[in-house]
């Protein structure tokens, strides 16, 4: 093969119940993902111009387009992004060593609380791993997304999933039915460390985190309103807090009639539940119209993890 594509999916987080610091400075995690049908394309392929001076060539060339310019724009094209560091950790622990060039097509708001960068990560391990004929397989794959960051395991699986740990131990939750969602994204994103950063701040006495058992429920009876009432995020105040104005979206979702509506995981994108399809076209309507957010996006939830769509 010289060319594989990997779609892979953004996350909602339904409930993300944050404990107090641990000693390696993150936060123990109750952490339930949910996988919704908003993608990034990565496309890996073979850079067959450098085969004559391969010693000589990166072994990562990286370029990015998407739905949105300002938002593609801020995706860092260095060896700091998580997929070109994926594409590295694949490298070494399989011997692979031909340069690669890594296409990212963006539809994943950027630094936007629904793991964009982690799912380009992920996308990117399973693409390399089957470009360069690694045969790592599944669970070493996970590995190495642990390794990566705390949410570069769960689009590898996809679907609804309780993260606990820093949020990379991954067990998969019953979820029936569909759920219809409505994101409102924010111009410019909010750095996930500085928002646990401020949760530190105002939450010091934070509890261990514990799963809700009537969120649980809700989702193993597809029931939207149940979940709705059982959304939650430990982070919003402290996401509120650098981005008041946020409060103005949540609001404006709510107005118009949403079942739930968070700050998705660190911020700044809103997510909003919606009854029906109807009514996610309502709510993303409204809220667009209020002018409190910078564009709304639909997707529904949920959706299997990244799988390769095209490869030759
Ligand atoms: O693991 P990841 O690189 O995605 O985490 C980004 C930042 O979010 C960390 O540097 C840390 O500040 C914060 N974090 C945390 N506890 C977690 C996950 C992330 O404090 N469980």
């Amino acid at each position: 093969m010289t060319t594989v594509t990997v779609r892979v999916p953004a996350k909602v987080n339904l409930q993300l119940a944050v404990g107090p610091p641990r000693a390696d400075g993150f936060h123990g995690l109750v952490n339930v993902f949910h996988a919704v049908s908003l993608y990034d394309e990565v496309t890996v392929t073979t850079d067959l111009g450098a085969e004559p001076h391969a010693q000589r060539r990166p072994l990562v060339t990286l370029s990015v387009a998407g739905d949105s310019a300002e938002h593609a724009a801020r995706v860092p094209l260095d060896g700091s992004n998580l997929a070109a560091r994926a594409a590295h950790l694949v490298a070494r622990r399989s011997g692979a060593s031909h340069p690669v060039r890594i296409h990212l097509d963006k539809a994943i708001p950027v630094a936007g609380g629904m793991a964009g960068g982690s799912a380009d990560a992920a996308a990117a391990l399973v693409a390399c791993d089957a470009l360069w004929g690694a045969g790592l397989g599944r669970a070493a794959l996970m590995e190495l997304g642990a390794e990566l960051g705390s949410d570069v395991c769960f689009p590898l699986l996809g679907a609804t999933a309780v993260g606990t740990g820093r949020g990379e131990r991954l067990d998969p939750l019953d979820c029936r039915g569909r759920f219809h969602w409505v994101f409102a994204l924010a111009d410019g994103g909010l750095p996930t460390g500085s928002v646990f950063a401020e949760y530190d701040r105002i939450r010091p006495d934070a509890p261990d985190p514990a799963l809700d058992p009537a969120l649980v429920r809700a989702l193993a009876e597809g029931d939207a309103r149940a979940l709705g009432a059982a959304l939650g995020n430990d982070l919003e105040p402290a996401a509120l807090s650098l981005r008041p104005g946020l409060r103005h979206t949540l609001d404006a979702g709510r107005g118009a009639g949403a079942l739930g509506a968070i700050v998705s995981g660190s911020g700044p994108t809103c997510a909003f539940l919606a009854a029906d399809e109807g009514a996610a076209e309502k709510i993303a309507a409204v809220v667009a119209a209020s002018g409190a957010c910078a564009r709304t996006v639909r997707a529904h939830g949920e959706v299997p993890g990244a799988a390769i769509v095209a490869g030759h």
